[in-house]
């Protein structure tokens, strides 16, 4: 990973390695912002005339390099705006555009006026997340252009800037862990993988960590997970991490979805639709690396976090579409599709977290293909039960960058769930797409105390990017609701 360091405004800089400097537009031209780096007025001139010949324009995110003036690379930040989060999320894109088109290099100065520590903290994540490189399983590393090793970022060296630059490198690794956990392959993260990560990740910290295995799953009566679980040689876990400040007065409960591999089970998904499923731990990732950076930055709320793992596969010994099995608790699921297994997983999760007597409670999970069906492949949908606490949630994923709906869980979409034997089924009889992310949170909901402030994130849309980089978004695993529940728990820990 990309150190990130303070480089004190009072240090001279000697044009001995590269230097990003801002621009934005002016006009129908560029403008080369203010920097704290000396730059006298001839080395000024000469950038500013390069910039107009490369036809810069300043716009967000355009990286324009100017060889000539002494290893500069200029970032457009784009106009200013009114409105100070959208600054700062421009600034975290920037400065990963910049941090990505310097990879290949031991370091690098960051001279981009800085005003605020939420500044600092901005550059820095933009450029923790933006150089990210799952480089693991390539054995030909001279063949890899390796991330920028270290970025020194011009500010004031003081108190409070140090810790705004700790924060963001807190988020930056746990973030980043997150996309390890999503891009490793199936092989090598089955269930008890997971767990055992978890353990070791948090064995020396505050966090206390609890594993259920196969057989008390079984016997403690968690027959969601251990429904989907049972078609694989590799047994499903249920791990409970808790983090508790004395002093906190608010309790908020995750829950991920943790399905190491999704084939569908017996209703097989087709081959091209399996390809990213890989990602479909993603939110169980997502909770406990939240968890992980709540405790490191020391937040003045209690957590808990669990993380329903299981793999999903077709064999002899897995589940039939038309099992009825029953969720911790005893409610009764018909399962007409053993591929919507999340909310199976998920529903036993749900009430065992309830048990705790959270204040919150937020789950995460790749639930469903209709949520890209309805908000493309960058912004997640948040359904829940109490519209104050997920306009709390939507609020806190615009400030954290990471691009969330508010979505409905209408009355009729429940009547669709009606099974003739069992309380509830997993899908409709008839399979229609029609409202299928909704449905997803009807089926939730279920499992939900209504006085318990509850909201379900549909991350399947951009959990996974199989496109190529944009922003601080790198291609594969995004971690994508870390930061939006460390934010949440900041709110709620006032
Ligand atoms: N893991 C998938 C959802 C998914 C799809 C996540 C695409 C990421 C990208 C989930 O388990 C699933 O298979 N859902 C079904 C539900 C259906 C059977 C009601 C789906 O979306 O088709
Ligand atoms: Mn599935
Ligand atoms: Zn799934």
């Amino acid at each position: 990973m990309t150190k990130i360091q303070i480089f004190p405004k009072s240090k001279e800089f000697l044009f001995d390695k590269p230097l990003v400097l801002a621009t934005a537009p002016k006009g129908e031209s560029v403008e080369l912002l203010p920097s704290q780096v000396k730059i006298d007025a001839k080395l000024k001139k000469e950038i500013q005339a390069q910039l107009v010949l490369c036809q810069a324009k300043g716009k967000a995110g355009e990286v324009i390099y100017l060889s000539m003036a002494k290893g500069v690379v200029c970032v457009g930040l784009g106009k200013k705006e009114k409105n100070e989060v959208k600054n700062l999320e421009q600034l975290r894109r920037s400065a990963a555009s910049a941090s990505r088109a310097l990879a290949g290099n031991a370091e690098a100065v960051f001279s981009i006026a800085i005003d605020s520590p939420e500044e600092i903290e901005a550059i820095a994540v933009g450029i923790g997340l933006g150089s990210y490189k799952f480089t693991k399983y390539k054995t030909d590393k001279a063949g890899v252009k390796a991330a920028l090793k270290t970025a020194l970022i011009q500010a004031p060296d003081t108190a409070e800037y140090k810790k705004a630059l700790q924060k963001a490198v807190i988020l930056v690794e746990n973030v980043n862990r997150a996309r390890d956990l999503v891009n490793t392959p199936p092989l090598d993260l089955v269930p008890n993988d997971f767990a055992l990560l978890a353990k070791k990740q948090f064995a020396k910290g505050v966090i206390k960590v609890e594993v259920l295995d196969e057989k008390a799953l079984k016997a403690k009566g968690f027959g969601g997970i251990y429904a989907v679980g049972k078609g694989s040689i590799h047994p499903p876990r249920l791990v409970r991490a808790v983090y508790r400040p004395t002093k906190a007065k608010t309790h908020l409960a995750l829950v991920g979805k943790g399905i190491t591999f999704d084939t569908g089970g017996i209703s097989l998904k087709p081959p091209g639709s399996m390809i990213t499923m890989k990602a479909d731990m993603a939110g169980a990732a997502a909770v406990m690396q939240a968890i992980s950076a709540i405790a490191e930055l020391k937040l003045n709320i209690q957590v808990t976090a669990y993380a329903a793992l299981a793999e999903n596969m077709p064999s002899h010994t897995a589940q039939r579409p038309s099992d009825v099995i029953r969720i911790y608790g005893g409610k009764t699921v018909e399962v007409l599709n053993t591929d919507a297994e999340g909310r199976l997983v998920l529903a036993d999760a749900l009430v065992r977290a309830q048990e705790d007597k959270p204040d919150y409670l937020v789950n995460v999970a790749t639930l469903t293909g209709a949520a890209s069906i309805a908000l493309g492949k960058r912004t997640a949908g948040v359904m829940g039960n109490n519209d104050d606490f997920i306009s709390k949630i939507i609020k806190a994923s615009q400030v954290a960058g990471e691009s969330m709906w508010h979505m409905p869980i209408p009355e009729e979409i429940r009547a669709g769930l009606d099974s003739e034997i069992a309380d509830i089924a997993n899908i409709p009889p008839s399979l229609s797409p029609a409202g299928g992310m909704l449905r997803g949170a009807a089926f939730l909901k279920e499992f939900v105390n209504e006085t318990t402030p509850w909201a379900h994130l549909d991350i399947a849309p951009n959990a996974f990017n199989d496109n190529s980089a944009y922003g601080y978004v790198v291609a594969g695993g995004t971690g994508v609701s870390v930061r939006t529940l460390v934010e949440l728990a900041s709110q709620l820990a006032k």
